[in-house]
């Protein structure tokens, strides 16, 4: 554990550690990522070449020792206990301290106490939603301000109704919501909102500052010094999918002419964005990945990123098996079904849909026994419908309903292309108690499925997520419901809206007053050591 040192991590080595067991041992992939090409020497030739096979063997040995701790049979809490004896992720046992801007891993993983003083925020986010099905960054907002307000700061939010309309400002408490016209091309007419913003903040102003992506533009917020923006994905991380999406043309296969353009502008697009953030004092990473790209690529200092994972409201997702199993039989899944997988969002390309069905298509060919439940709506929506009797779409389900079906399902697949952000659905399925299979991006791999026993990972190709699934069908419904347990136990730290809104309280508080930035504060709680073991 380094702790002298500038950059102060509590988790770095336990997740990188954990992060490599997962290629090892989730299985998913089949692929061992990392692992060292070394060969011997046939003939030690040369002192030189003695000396070197030394060294191998020496390492080898290292490894596997370490190797063999790592995948010695323990169940997911005694996996969790000695992480936490180690003062690892997620949220070091051996007890945190220091200045929390020079931390570089999530907030998450910390415990926070009560405010010590309650604060005047301001948000400007681009939507808010009022009725329709919100996207994900406006769920994280309504989320995020909703626990805050609870928490007893006074929330100001500027932005735009979901359904275009001009409502009347809504005031929930210590939650006000002020609407302004769309402007002509349907968005935040950002004139508009920064007067009625100035106006309130000249009556009183207001700590901090927060913008939902770029809402409030640069060149608004450059002059702001309690300004905090919250990135849900940069340009930089969506070159991956950009190479995703090219890998999958058949050979062949020409480039469409969106794609085409998409390549030879994202470039354009990373630079752009490294220019403008400079804009923004303060950056909240809702990833860990994009906590460090925003310091290497973007030349953002540590001090000023800030990594805070989303987290979804844990009243609503919850494990409920009776719920469970009464969706089951309101949707006919088979009672004799060994495996209900599911999936759910929208049913488009770019989620991994063609993947999704090809690889199911194949997989029942030998499982007559697995069962697959797709929640959501789009065009693979009537897909799906052609496996039946091993397939079911349910289309959009409301949140309520949505809880229910994960807590029908055995395991969530999420077969994403894009790599951007964190999706909502593997915090909820995880509140629910139920492992993950999801592409292997960065930021899925590095703050989600940080290890196997939370589920599995997969290449974006056919033969990779074919080859996850078959691995979960061999690992069976019993070993699901364990790694279940690990993941509710997770989640429960990690991903809950209280514990976001916490995190996000204190970077506030740190913003406003330095003594703030430091951790632990006499309010503090304790690292919540039994809320691994109590659920
Ligand atoms: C808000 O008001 C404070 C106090 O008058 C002032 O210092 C600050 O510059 C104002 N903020 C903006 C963005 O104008
Ligand atoms: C920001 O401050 C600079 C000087 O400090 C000033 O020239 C510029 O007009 C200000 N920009 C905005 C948008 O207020
Ligand atoms: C499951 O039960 C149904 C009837 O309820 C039957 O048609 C089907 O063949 C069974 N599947 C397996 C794999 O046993």
């Amino acid at each position: 554990m380094v702790m002298g040192g500038e950059r102060a991590s509590f988790s770095e080595d336990v997740v990188a550690r954990a992060t490599r067991v997962s290629h090892k041992e989730a299985g998913g992939t089949g692929r061992v990522r990392g692992a060292p090409g070394w060969s011997l020497p046939r003939v030690f030739g040369s002192t030189w070449q003695l000396v070197w096979a030394i060294l191998v063997a020496t390492s080898f040995l290292l490894y596997s020792v370490y190797f063999l701790w790592w995948t010695q049979p323990m169940d997911g809490y005694g996996r969790l206990n000695s992480m936490q004896q180690e003062g690892g992720c997620p949220s070091g046992g051996r007890e945190w301290s220091g200045n929390l801007r020079k931390l570089d891993s999530a907030w998450n993983g910390l415990c926070f106490g009560p405010p010590p003083e309650l604060l005047r925020i301001a948000l400007f986010v681009k939507k808010w939603p009022v009725g329709g099905v919100p996207g994900g960054l406006e769920r994280h907002a309504l989320t995020l301000h909703k626990v805050l307000a609870g928490r007893g700061h006074e929330v100001h939010v500027y932005t735009v109704s979901g359904d275009g309309t001009l409502p009347e400002e809504i005031t929930q408490e210590q939650l006000h919501v002020h609407f302004v016209k769309p402007n002509a091309a349907g968005n935040l007419d950002i004139k508009q909102a920064w007067e009625k913003f100035l106006e309130a903040n000249s009556s009183k102003a207001f700590d901090v500052v927060h913008s939902e992506s770029v809402a409030l533009p640069h060149w608004r917020a450059r002059n702001i010094s309690n300004m905090a923006a919250s990135w849900h994905g940069v340009a930089y991380e969506v070159i991956h999918s950009d190479v995703v999406l090219d890998l999958m043309r058949k050979p062949g296969e020409p480039r469409s002419a969106e794609l085409q353009k998409v390549l030879s502008e994202r470039l354009f697009k990373v630079t752009e964005e490294v220019r403008f953030f400079r804009g923004y004092r303060h950056h909240v990473a809702t990833s860990d990945y994009v906590g460090d790209v925003l310091q290497t690529i973007y030349e953002i200092p540590l001090e000023n990123v800030h990594i805070i994972l989303n987290g979804v409201d844990e009243s609503k997702f919850r494990p409920d098996s009776t719920v469970g199993v009464s969706f089951r039989e309101k949707h006919g899944v088979p009672l004799n079904a060994s495996l209900v997988i599911g999936a759910a969002g929208r049913l488009v390309k770019d989620k991994g849909h063609p993947l999704l069905f090809e690889a199911f298509s194949a997989i029942i060919k030998d499982h007559k026994d697995v069962y697959l439940l797709v929640a959501g709506q789009g065009p693979w929506g009537e897909r799906y419908k052609e496996l039946a009797p091993y397939a079911k779409t349910l289309g959009s389900l409301t949140p309520l309903q949505l809880a229910e079906f994960y807590n029908a399902i055995d395991i969530f697949v999420n077969p994403t292309l894009r790599a951007q952000g964190l999706d909502h659905t593997l915090l909820e399925a995880m509140q629910c108690g139920k492992p993950l299979l999801a592409t292997h991006f960065s930021s899925i791999m590095k703050s989600v499925i940080v290890n196997s026993d939370i589920g599995y990972i997969f290449a974006p190709n056919v033969d990779s997520l074919g080859e996850a699934l078959r691995s979960v069908i061999r690992d069976g419904k019993d070993n699901m419901k364990m790694k279940g347990k690990f993941c509710r136990s997770y989640a429960s730290v990690m991903f809950t809206a209280t514990k976001m809104g916490a995190a996000y309280e204190r970077l506030f508080l740190c913003m406003k007053k330095d003594a703030y930035c430091h951790y632990p504060l006499t309010t503090d709680c304790k690292i919540e050591t039994n809320s691994y073991i109590t659920h």
